[in-house]
């Protein structure tokens, strides 16, 4: 595996509504997109800077992951997100590593791209996600 770059930092926020203005007014990022992802219970807000986004997580159902999350954690960083140029390779290499997976395979993540995730008991307690944009 060899990702080319921080293709995303995932953060927890308890609101898109509270959290989009510190981005936007503070740090001067331009919310780009806002999209639910139905199956991950989430609802997420993209900013850019340069290659890398930062991927604002608002959770649609306490049982869901990014749910759970905050009601264990509170709010802050939740994943890493590397782009890689096949996350099925990517996913392959890792175990192949030792690595625990959460995601056998890649599967359709936010904005169209393949994604799968590392787990936290196996990458030093921080969420690892792959992505590719094929
Ligand atoms: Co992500």
């Amino acid at each position: 595996m060899k990702p080319t770059h921080i293709e995303h930092i995932g953060i927890a926020v308890k609101s898109l509504e509270e959290a989009i203005p510190y981005y936007e007014k503070v740090l001067g990022l331009e919310c780009y997109a806002v999209e639910e992802v139905k199956d991950q219970k989430v609802k997420t807000a993209f900013f850019k800077v340069g290659d890398t986004k930062i991927e604002l997580l608002e959770s649609t159902d306490p049982e869901g992951p990014i749910g759970k999350f905050l009601e264990k954690k509170g709010p802050g960083v939740h994943h890493v997100a590397f782009a890689v140029d096949d996350v099925n390779d990517a996913l392959k290499d890792a175990e192949n590593a030792g690595v625990r997976l959460v995601d056998q395979q890649g599967r359709k993540g936010a904005e169209g791209l393949n994604i799968g995730f590392l787990h936290p008991k196996s990458t030093l307690g921080v969420l690892t996600e792959l992505c590719d944009n094929k």
